[in-house]
């Protein structure tokens, strides 16, 4: 599997910070500005920014630092999702709904899952990159990942456009947070509330069939309330969507870009961890603090949030090349670390590799691309390639 040289060889290294500063004019360049103020930055306005990754675990692992309090990102997201749905939890009530949880995430059942949703799909795709034929990977991924999200919340099969709609409903909601957002207005709330109550009684339908061939029926089974169930599909909705959709095709552009070969899927798990190091589909965590503590150096007391500025923390280990080994303290920061560690790893792992070792078994070239305005996760409008 490799791709075919690069269209763009002068230009080409610059496409990722081209993508976050088309998403953040003025964010992004402030936000690596203050990569080179030092490990751990207070930002007036702010809050304390950590650019190093030791320090972003220790955080990650500290029990001071929550994602409850005032500041941390309950505030945005418990308004739309209701209180307890694991992203504005801790404690013995989040550990809890963890455990319940984890078992709908294996890697056998998110691998079924993925490949009995995206059989046809990839097919499809296959078939039109074989014959030679100009794809937008945007589009192809967006359809895939909204299927992908439609059966996990109890939708059977779906309509292209149909999943495309959801997908689009999704980065609605996400899109209403900035980088500086600490809540959503009134107005956001209501309109985050309509598409989350969607797929709220989506969800509660499956719940309520009990089939347990569904992650719905699954998690029923799990013994989670049916509150408890729409929540945790709500946050899936919002979290594992925008984030795995948007990824690909960064990835496949930094294949091409940098003409990497990707023979056999070691190498291919290899790149797809080093591009999620230089893309970070997720660029900032947030926390509020619970009592005095040090973040680094900087003391930091209630009342002030930190924000993990994960694109810095990982970008500081230099430009994409997925032959340089990742330090301890980087290991898949990119997914968290710690007791908020992304739940949902082993299925977007299972969706990237699906879709990546399709798309990367041709010579694949980037023909044209966009990058997309108005977003919170930088990615490309349209990525257009072919094979040849
Ligand atoms: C490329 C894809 C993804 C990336 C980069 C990503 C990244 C992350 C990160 C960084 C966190 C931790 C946030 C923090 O500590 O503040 C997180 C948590 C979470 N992720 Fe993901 N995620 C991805 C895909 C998914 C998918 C596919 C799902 C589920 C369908 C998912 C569901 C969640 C949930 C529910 C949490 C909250 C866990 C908790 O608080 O205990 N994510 N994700």
């Amino acid at each position: 599997m490799s791709p075919a040289p690069s269209a763009a060889p002068p230009s080409r290294l610059d496409h990722e910070a081209r993508l976050y500063l088309a998403a953040h004019p003025l964010a992004y360049p402030l936000v690596r500005l203050l990569a080179r103020l030092g490990p751990v930055v207070r930002v007036p306005g702010l809050g304390v920014v950590v650019n190093d990754a030791a320090v972003a675990r220790a955080v990650l692992n500290d029990e001071r630092f929550r994602k409850d309090g005032p500041g941390s990102p309950a505030d945005l997201w418990t308004p739309v999702l209701g209180p307890s749905v694991l992203l504005n939890m801790e404690g013995p009530d989040h550990l809890a709904l963890r455990r319940k949880l984890m078992p709908l995430f294996t890697p056998a059942y998110v691998s079924g899952l993925v490949a009995d949703v995206l059989r046809e799909p990839l097919k499809a795709l296959d078939a039109r990159l074989a014959r030679g034929e100009t794809v937008d990977l945007v589009d192809a991924m967006r359809v895939m990942a909204g299927a992908v999200i439609c059966r996990t919340i109890g939708l059977g099969e779906v309509p292209e456009e149909r999943a495309r709609e959801l997908f689009a409903e999704g980065e609605r909601v996400v899109s209403m947070v900035s980088l500086r957002s600490r809540r959503l207005s009134d107005r956001q709330v209501a309109i985050a509330r309509r598409v989350l109550d969607r797929i709220g009684d989506i969800a509660q339908a499956a719940y309520e069939a009990g089939d347990e061939s569904t992650v719905m029926g699954r998690m029923r089974v799990q013994g989670l309330s049916a509150a408890e169930a729409r929540g945790a599909a709500g946050a899936f909705f919002l979290t594992g969507t925008e984030t795995v959709a948007t990824f690909v095709p960064r990835l496949v552009a930094l294949v091409c870009d940098h003409g990497t070969t990707v023979d056999g899927p070691d190498r291919l798990d290899r790149v797809i961890d080093e591009a999620m190091r230089v893309t970070t589909p997720t660029p900032v965590m947030l926390r509020s603090v619970a009592e005095p503590a040090l973040v680094g150096e900087v003391a930091v007391r209630p009342g002030d949030r930190v924000l993990i500025a994960t694109h810095n923390c990982a970008r500081a280990h230099g430009p994409f090349d997925p032959s340089r080994p990742h330090p301890p303290e980087l290991r898949h920061l990119w997914f968290g670390a710690g007791p908020h560690f992304c739940i949902g790893y082993p299925l977007a792992l299972a969706e990237i590799r699906a879709v990546a070792s399709t798309v990367l078994s041709h010579r694949v070239r980037v023909v044209r691309r966009r990058a997309a305005r108005g977003v919170l996760i930088p990615t490309y409008e349209h990525l257009w390639i072919t094979a040849s």
